[in-house]
């Protein structure tokens, strides 16, 4: 037989993908508590829509000639099964508000009125592998969507989504933390918008990288999504959006900033951001943190007010954002050790039959909400204080013959040493008191 250590893996989990050990899921379920109590008090509730969907969703409403549809989808034909199934084309979810918003439209949400929605789950992007950047990774996302007799296409919703985001990352101690700001327009900013696009990029195009070249014919915004070095330079002389703004864009835009500056949220305008997926219009949004990298944006979002219509449902003005779950652990400063609970006591029991009664202790023990892990009867005394140090328990619990006779057991603190024995009846309520 082989030493355990040099086994190796005959199967390993697939690029771009990755398991999640303890104690960093300990990370993981801190961020969800936290956010899900966040949450709850701005009265958000949570939506949890497939994990694939009909690729047509995405090609619709994230766009055709972005690179999350273009490259990065991992699509298959799902055949038909039976003569009365049609065959058709699915799609592991690359983000979640198309998935929202067909869920919309399906369940006629309208007859609520606002939806504030949230959402934690995993989506897929083909994307080449690197830190901060997988293709199965984590979104916590929320979406306000409605009619706009709702007050769903007010400033004030945009405002209370990026105060909401600022709340959540000083929660999570999370700093130095910057929010971009930008409005990117809408339908009728885009025509004018495009034209002057088309036209500065004319002349240059032709020096530019073979996406751009393409993306300039079919959709020339998406043109600032290119991270070509050589290209940027071109890019930096494009006309911006922010210079075609109709009225209404420019005071939505206005209102919501002063809002943020009323509520004390600090932002940068920043007019080259235009977010990498189609269906967004007015304010969009990132926030960036400095830890993290080239992957330094750990969430996106931003206004989609046309997004039902173009999935045929009714108007429904909607504004959400998506965070990174991955890259929000990776800035965070807490390790997992301190926000994990340790064992309160290990108990070891001492000789035959003793693990019976250490079982019925440790019941006793759980229901009162002590933390306990459980030896075994087989193992020596030696043993147990080893594997109760390397767990880092508190206390170490002794179940033998005499104990259990006088229904008072040994107990012993392994920071201070001192060892008592205590009545069964006192056991939670001494190991809680933690001395
Ligand atoms: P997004 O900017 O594509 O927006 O993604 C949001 C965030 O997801 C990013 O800022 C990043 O932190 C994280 N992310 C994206 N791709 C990866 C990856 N391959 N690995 C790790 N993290 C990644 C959306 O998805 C929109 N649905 C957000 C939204 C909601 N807009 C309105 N409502």
């Amino acid at each position: 037989m082989l030493e355990a250590s040099s086994y190796k893996p005959m199967i390993k989990a697939v690029r771009g993908t990755r398991d999640l050990l303890p104690p960093d899921t300990a990370l993981w379920n801190f961020v969800e508590a936290t956010v899900r109590d966040v949450f709850r008090v701005y009265n958000f509730h949570e939506i949890r829509t497939p994990i694939f969907e009909e690729t047509q969703l995405f090609a619709r409403s994230v766009g055709e000639e972005t690179d999350i549809v273009s490259k990065e989808m991992f699509t298959w034909e799902d055949r038909a099964r039976a003569e009365s199934e049609k065959g058709q084309s699915l799609t592991l979810r690359p983000e979640n508000t198309a998935g929202v918003v067909r869920a919309y439209i399906e369940h006629k949400l309208w007859d609520r009125g606002l939806n504030k929605l949230y959402y934690i789950g995993p989506q897929f992007r083909r994307e080449r592998p690197q830190k901060g950047r997988y293709r199965q990774f984590y979104q916590i996302g929320a979406e306000i969507i409605g009619p706009a007799s709702a007050g769903s296409e007010s400033p004030a919703r945009d405002a209370e989504i990026l105060e909401l985001l600022a709340t959540l990352l000083d929660r999570l101690g999370i700093e130095n933390w910057t929010l971009e700001l930008n409005s990117v327009g809408c339908p009728n900013d885009r025509a004018a918008y495009n034209e002057a696009l088309r036209k500065a990029l004319e002349p240059v195009v032709g020096q530019m990288c073979a996406d751009c070249q393409r993306r300039a014919v079919t959709n020339p915004l998406r043109v600032f999504d290119c991270k070509v070095p050589a290209d940027q330079p071109i890019i930096e002389t494009l006309p911006r959006i922010s210079q075609f703004l109709d009225e209404p864009c420019r005071q939505h835009f206005e209102q919501v900033q002063e809002i943020l500056k009323s509520v004390g949220v600090k932002f940068q305008l920043n007019d080259r951001l235009v977010r990498g997926l189609d269906y967004y219009s007015r304010t969009a949004f990132e926030f960036t943190h400095g830890a993290l990298g080239a992957q330094n944006a750990i969430l996106g979002g931003g206004r989609y007010d046309g997004l039902s219509e173009s999935l045929g449902g009714p108007s429904a003005p909607g504004i959400g954002f998506a965070i990174g779950e991955d890259r929000l652990v990776l800035a965070l400063k807490q390790s997992a050790d301190a926000v994990q609970r340790k064992p309160d006591v290990y108990i070891a029991p001492l000789g035959a039959s003793m693990d019976r009664e250490a079982a019925r202790l440790a019941r006793e023990l759980r229901h009162h909400d002590v933390v306990a892990e459980l030896g075994d009867e087989t193992f020596r005394l030696k043993k147990s204080f080893e594997i109760a140090s390397k767990l880092d328990a508190r206390f170490i619990l002794i179940v033998g013959e005499n104990e259990v006779k006088a229904d008072a057991f040994a107990l012993k603190n392994l920071e201070s040493g001192e060892q008592v024995s205590v009545p069964r009846g006192e056991l939670a309520q001494k190991i809680q008191s933690g001395n």
